[in-house]
């Protein structure tokens, strides 16, 4: 018979949390890191604002229901030997260093984010991949009950278009790819048709057709965000009431 503690904790578990699993299917170390934008909800994960993940590591939270705007994305090639804050890590680096700081501890571009908002009220879940801000590692967003995967399965940065591509490892691999908006092609990134801002800050005045190299992204990656107005094809919604646990994986294969 179960204690009265193992039947709240397993209610606990089953109406108010989700598991959340992070794989790293990478060949070498990265360092994930999750952002809550608290000006949007409370509800935090039950895991560090950022950790090291040695290749093929897996690490398991779990996230309330009711969290609003999170996003998890990974850093690569960090020392956090000099306490070097955002600037650690080769891309994707947070203020805070290690552990990404809670209010200002979004990642340095470029870096392919997995964004969620869980559903509340009888609201769908609402999750994707995006390359909005460029793109540092290929992943994928699975879940437990058969709803739609979001991902951008692919390494970008050895294709990438040379004014985008970078920043590169101490081999001179490129470990990023960053989009028109991030790279500052237009050079005015409060009005700029890659950046969908300013006069263009609508789905009518920032068409894909004016973002630069967009097709780039997205013919390689057509399930994931490859500028702000792609809701139709990248935006995945699954019911809340099927409670679904996430999975995401880096470096996840075609
Ligand atoms: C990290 O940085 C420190 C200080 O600059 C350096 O001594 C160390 O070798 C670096 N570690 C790696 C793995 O590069
Ligand atoms: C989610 O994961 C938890 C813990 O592993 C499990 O008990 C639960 O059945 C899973 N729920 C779904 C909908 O997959």
């Amino acid at each position: 018979m179960l204690s009265a503690a193992a039947v709240l904790i397993t209610f606990l578990a089953g109406s108010n949390a989700r598991t959340f699993t992070v794989f790293n299917n990478c060949p070498f170390t990265i360092w994930p890191a999750v952002f809550t934008d608290l000006n949007v909800g409370t509800a935090v994960p039950s895991v560090a604002t950022g950790w090291e993940a040695a290749a093929f590591s897996t690490t398991t939270f779990s996230v309330p229901n009711n969290w609003k705007a999170g996003r998890i994305w990974g850093r690569r090639n960090c020392n956090f030997s000099n306490g070097a804050g955002a600037n650690a890590c080769l891309d994707g680096g947070c203020n805070g260093g290690l552990l990404c700081d809670p209010h200002t501890g979004t990642g340095v571009p470029p870096a392919t984010l997995a964004e969620w908002t869980l559903g509340t009220n009888g609201q769908p879940d609402f999750y994707d991949v995006s390359m909005v801000d460029g793109y540092n590692l290929p992943m994928r967003i699975s879940n437990s009950v058969g709803c739609p995967v979001a991902d951008c399965p692919v390494d970008l940065g050895p294709n990438c278009p040379s004014s985008l591509k970078g920043p590169f490892d101490s081999t001179g691999f490129p470990v990023g790819c960053k989009s028109a908006c991030v790279a500052n092609l237009d050079g005015n990134p409060s009005n700029s048709p890659n950046c969908c801002s300013g006069s263009h800050n609508t789905p009518a005045t920032c068409p894909s057709s004016g973002v630069a190299f967009y097709s780039y992204f997205k013919s390689n990656c057509p399930n994931a965000y490859a500028y702000p107005y792609d809701d139709n094809t990248a935006l995945k919604t699954c019911a809340s009431s099927l409670n679904a646990n996430y999975t995401l994986t880096f470096c996840a294969s075609p």
